[in-house]
């Protein structure tokens, strides 16, 4: 046990109230080393804003959701005559339900600027690699929260949106078609799928989402932040005080600093809520302003717009394509063999596991595959930190034809996006068969070309100049 502290006799009243609750809880302590004392490099600029402004958007969607699961009816023959009602009748109601379903798509905005920053800015790579994979567990559950909050206002979306995905689940070998029955909890999504979604979108989810984002900013402050420089900022203290030389204490200067972002984004954030709730269809489908109708499938399904660029690459897997993913295989498999100095046993089993993996790719529908293609697109990223080879972490001091690949990532995600929301057509299956492969390649191959190319010399200090 700590020793007691006893505070100086004459001290005022909040300091002798603040020794005794650190004598029972760490609350100076805590508050020193995660706002007074943390010293954040000096040089954040735009991009750091986003981690701040998720935890805003994550308060937001737990506050306007204990609301509206006052008044909403987790039962198929009510829930959308409930959300009507928190709609129409509920005090406010429409306000909480409108920031919330806006929440749910500001969150994946924020979110995947948050992710840009930290793919340009290398911040995923050492000491800093649990803070990205907490970071992509986090996604994960953001995705899980999503898509079964979707269901819950029970409207024709909802309704076929879960079908469609439910149903990949059966196309798993052996397993799949009772794992698809053990998710709906039923031959077809109804009642029980929709209270077992319920449960997991108001408490499981996001108690498990709480606790990664605590993770997530645990395992930041033991390493510190990095920077647009990619410069370790603790490589330089002041020998007198310990203190790096870059650095500033996030409170004061970040949390002022961060009111800027948060005005910006609440400014952007209610002119949405309060004039384009809907988005154009964005954010709320005009196909879920009709309730769920188990008999009359709509024309076109399609996922919200944050899911769309992973739909694509789903849809990307026809059987046609199964023969380029077979000659990638064998290709990756003979280079690896050719290229790397894996001992000869670990040749043996990367040519085996690629023999395997081809019997396999040849024996299982093509569905099936798209749903691997799908997941593994997310989960490839729990691997970045050791798929990144360049000498440098930030991309300014990467050679410049890397950052017109960066370029053609981003246009890709946005290509894959929106094809995502089209109907199928034979160009757009085309070019998401590419988009999916430049994706993967662009990951998988990153171990090759992160190396290649004449970097810029890093300085010893961050880059910054006052404004
Ligand atoms: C609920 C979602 C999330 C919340 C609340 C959150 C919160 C934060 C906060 C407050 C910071 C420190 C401030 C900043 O650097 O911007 C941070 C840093 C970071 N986050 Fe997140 N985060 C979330 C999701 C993610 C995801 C999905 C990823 C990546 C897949 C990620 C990767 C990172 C990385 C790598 C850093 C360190 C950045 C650096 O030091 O340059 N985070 N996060």
């Amino acid at each position: 046990m700590a020793e007691f502290k006893v505070a100086p006799p004459g001290a005022p009243v909040s300091q002798k109230f603040m020794t005794w609750v650190d004598n029972r809880f760490p609350a100076t302590k805590l508050y020193n080393e995660h706002l007074a004392e943390y010293y954040a490099p000096k040089n954040f600029n735009f991009w750091y804003f986003f981690g701040s402004l998720a935890l805003l958007v994550l308060v937001i969607q737990i506050v306007t959701g204990i609301f509206l699961v006052m008044h909403y009816k987790p039962d198929a023959a009510y829930a959308f005559a409930s959300v009507e009602y928190i709609m129409r009748d509920v005090p406010w109601g429409w306000l909480v339900r409108y920031m919330h379903s806006t929440g749910a798509s500001a969150f994946f905005v924020v979110v995947y600027l948050h992710m840009f920053r930290g793919l340009i800015y290398g911040s995923y790579r050492k000491p800093r690699e649990l803070v990205w994979v907490f970071g992509v567990a986090i996604f994960l559950c953001l995705m899980a929260e999503a898509f079964m909050g979707y269901l819950l206002p029970w409207g024709q979306m909802s309704y076929w949106g879960a079908q469609v995905i439910i149903n990949l689940f059966a196309a798993v070998p052996f397993i799949g078609p009772d794992l698809a029955i053990l998710i709906r909890g039923d031959y077809v999504v109804g009642d029980a799928t929709l209270n077992r979604f319920f449960a997991f979108h108001v408490i499981a989810v996001p108690l498990v989402l709480l606790g990664l984002v605590v993770a997530h900013i645990i395992a930041l402050h033991e390493v510190g932040s990095n920077n647009p420089d990619g410069v370790e900022i603790k490589a330089k203290k002041d020998p007198a005080t310990g203190r790096p030389l870059d650095g500033i204490p996030f409170h004061p200067y970040y949390t002022v600093h961060d009111i800027l972002g948060v005005s910006v984004f609440l400014m952007a954030f209610s002119a949405v809520v309060f004039f384009a709730p809907e988005f154009g269809g964005f954010f709320l489908e005009f196909n879920n302003f009709i309730p769920a109708d188990p008999l009359k499938t709509p024309a076109h399904i399609a996922p919200v717009w944050y899911f769309t660029p992973y739909y694509s690459m789903l849809r990307a897997i026809t059987s046609q394509m199964m023969y380029a993913l077979v000659a990638c295989v064998a290709l990756g498999a003979v280079a690896i063999v050719l290229r790397t100095r894996l001992n000869g046993l670990l040749k043996a089993v990367v040519l085996g596991g690629a023999v395997v993996t081809i019997a396999a790719m040849f024996a299982i529908d093509a569905k099936f595959w798209g749903v691997v293609v799908m997941g593994g697109a997310v989960v490839i990223l729990f691997f970045l930190p050791w798929l990144d080879y360049s000498p440098v972490k930030s991309i300014r001091y990467r050679p410049t034809w890397q950052k017109y690949l960066y370029g053609v990532f981003v246009v890709n995600f946005f290509v894959l996006g929106y094809l995502g929301i089209l109907p199928p057509f034979p160009l757009g299956e085309r070019l998401s068969q590419i988009g999916t492969l430049f994706y993967f390649g662009f990951f998988l191959l990153m171990p090759w070309w992160s190396r290649i190319g004449d970097f810029k010399p890093v300085p010893d200090r961050v880059t910054f100049a006052a404004h």
